[in-house]
């Protein structure tokens, strides 16, 4: 397992994460070989590349990747291959991790936390599949051109790069609630009318699961109005990035959020959240996407469900005895604690002391 603690408050999501890693190893009798690697502004301050060979190297080399979060404002002046994005961005391409699986699941204690009323959210349980190797974000041709004052990026996808993300959609349809909802821009975009063909297409394989198609504008007010409503949504890298955010919202918080990047061959496990520059090494950040992102990687690297059950149900019963990190302070009362006291007790009701 390669682990890659990243910016701001990459390293302590990681390191609470990795301790209800630990807590799962000792209870189910696991263990992990892991070894820890630069990426991100970290990786250009200390070797000039936001991606260093020997980090990918490292990568290539794991069964999984686990990712804590990259960016920082220092690099916002910075050119292109020097921003910490760009060494997320290549790791995905490199790895082949074009499936991004985002999960929005509403906690049943945290209701009350979301900015839409208890009575919509309430059995919220969407998953989101985005396309994570492609389109706007790798299209060429891409440039600034200062002195013309002109920019460009290119949206581009092919046949083969729709099909295999329409699949993984469809084929977890098949263990949810067998509908897929395809979301695209096509009453504008070509690339969005040959996306909505070939996802029927891929779909008529798929007789047992429904599928629509919505156009992604409806498709945030969808999300707000009836989160509850949805099953698996597919989509293109840029409206996956942006439904990904308003979906943390809807159930409470961006913290809270998990995601596997699978493919070819290594999955990337990373929490949806950014580096939170502002908040970082003050121990308040949410822990609780990275923790979900640990069990995912049990679940889909390793092929091990029952310990990966078993972290998922810990962060239920931490956030149901009322622990929260300050994200989560809005209604409803419970009590505020830091980063590693909540890391500690979801860790302790792993180990079945919780
Ligand atoms: C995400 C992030 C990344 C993305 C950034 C950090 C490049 O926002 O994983 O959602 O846009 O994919
Ligand atoms: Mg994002």
């Amino acid at each position: 397992m390669a682990i890659l603690p990243g910016d701001g408050i990459g390293p302590e999501v990681t390191e609470a994460a990795f301790s209800v890693l630990q807590a799962a190893s000792e209870r189910f009798g696991l263990s992990f070989d892991t070894s820890s690697h630069p990426v991100g502004w970290t990786a250009v301050q200390a070797t000039g590349s936001p991606l260093p060979d020997a980090t990918l190297e490292a990568c290539r080399r794991a069964d999984a990747v686990f990712l804590g979060a990259v960016g920082h404002p220092d690099a916002d002046g910075e050119p292109p291959g020097r921003r910490p994005e760009a060494g997320l961005l290549k790791l995905r391409k490199e790895l082949g991790c074009y499936a991004n699986l985002r999960p929005a699941r509403i906690y049943a204690a945290l209701q009350d936390q979301s900015p839409v009323a208890p009575e919509r959210v309430r059995g919220t349980d969407l998953l989101l599949v985005r396309e994570l190797a492609g389109g706007l974000y790798y299209g060429e041709p891409r440039g600034w051109d200062q002195a013309a004052g002109r920019a460009v990026n290119t949206l581009v996808y092919t046949r083969p790069e729709i099909e295999r993300i329409a699949r993984v959609a469809f084929e977890l349809a098949r263990g949810r609630r067998r509908h897929v909802v395809s979301v695209d821009k096509a009453n504008v975009l070509d690339v969005s009318r040959l996306w909505r063909e070939v996802v029927t297409e891929v779909g008529s394989e798929y007789p047992d699961v429904r599928l629509d198609h919505m156009l992604v504008d409806r498709a945030a007010m969808e999300l707000v109005i009836r989160p509850a409503a949805w099953d698996v949504w597919l989509t293109a890298n840029l409206f996956g990035d942006i439904l990904s955010d308003e979906a943390g919202a809807v159930v409470g918080s961006l913290g809270l959020l998990g995601s596997a990047s699978l493919g070819d061959g290594v999955g990337l496990y990373e929490p949806v959240h950014g580096s939170a520059p502002d908040i970082a090494g003050q121990d308040k950040a949410n822990p609780v996407g990275a923790i979900a992102s640990i069990a995912m990687m049990l679940r889909h690297s390793f092929g091990l469900g029952e310990p990966a059950d078993a972290v998922e149900h810990a962060l239920e019963r931490v956030l149901g005895a009322g622990l929260r990190t300050s994200d989560l302070l809005g209604v409803g009362g419970g009590e505020t604690v830091g980063t590693r006291a909540f890391a500690d007790a979801v860790a302790g009701a792993v180990r079945g002391q919780g």
